[in-house]
């Protein structure tokens, strides 16, 4: 199997087990923050079935094709099985609105997804974890 990065396994498990905790003990107000800023960005960028299509080639840093614009509920055992789209902004700067000619702006990689998929690849965790 490929583990190149299983040394920091632990340190990434704590990690996650803290930003999702915080994520999932927050109090509807930031839930609703979250959802008013996904709107606005979907109301230019959107709907997000086109954000997925546009993405839909997308090579990882490790050449692996995935693509970032994945629902992702994480109470779901399978946190895929969802509609819940992730907050833009956990992956992107926001730019400028109105938008300006020559925003550089800065792309946006999958550190959020590697949370759970802490190897830093999308094969199934059963292909490394046995139940
Ligand atoms: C008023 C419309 C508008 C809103 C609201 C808006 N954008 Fe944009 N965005 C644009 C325009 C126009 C561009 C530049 C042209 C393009 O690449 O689509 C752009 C560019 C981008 C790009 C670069 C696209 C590329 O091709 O590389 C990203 C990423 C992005 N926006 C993310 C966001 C995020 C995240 C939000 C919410 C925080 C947001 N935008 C809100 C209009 C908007
Ligand atoms: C898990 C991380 C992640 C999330 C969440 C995310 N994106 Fe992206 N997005 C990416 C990556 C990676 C790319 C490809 C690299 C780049 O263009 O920055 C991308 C590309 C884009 C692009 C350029 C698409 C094109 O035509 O090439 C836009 C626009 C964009 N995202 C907007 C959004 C908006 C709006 C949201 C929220 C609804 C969002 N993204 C949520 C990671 C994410
Ligand atoms: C809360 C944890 C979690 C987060 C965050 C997460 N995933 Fe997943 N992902 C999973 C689990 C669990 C599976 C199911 C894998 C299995 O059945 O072995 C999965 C499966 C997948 C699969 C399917 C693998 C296959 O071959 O069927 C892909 C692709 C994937 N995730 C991509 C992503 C991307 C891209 C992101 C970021 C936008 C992301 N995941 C964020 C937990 C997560
Ligand atoms: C490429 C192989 C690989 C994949 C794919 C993989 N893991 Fe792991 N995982 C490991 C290794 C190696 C460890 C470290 C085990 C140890 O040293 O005790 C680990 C540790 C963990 C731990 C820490 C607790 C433990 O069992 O030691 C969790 C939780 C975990 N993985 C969840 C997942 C989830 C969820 C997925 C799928 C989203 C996944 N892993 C995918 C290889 C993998």
């Amino acid at each position: 199997m490929k583990c190149h990065k299983s040394k920091y396994v632990l340190f990434l498990m704590l990690l996650a087990a803290v930003t999702l905790s915080l994520g999932l003990t927050s109090g509807t107000s930031r839930a609703d923050d979250e959802a008013a800023v996904i709107e606005e960005c979907l109301s230019c960028h959107g709907p997000f079935e086109d954000l997925m299509e546009a993405t839909k080639d997308y090579q990882d840093e490790w050449g692996e094709k995935v693509n970032p614009h994945m629902y992702v509920d994480i109470t779901q055992k399978n946190p895929h099985q969802s509609t819940k789209i992730v907050p833009c902004i956990k992956c992107h700067e926001a730019h400028p609105v109105p938008p300006e000619g020559d925003m550089a702006i800065k792309k946006a990689n999958l550190k959020y997804c590697y949370n759970c998929h802490h190897d830093e690849t999308f094969e199934l965790c059963s292909n490394c974890h046995k139940e």
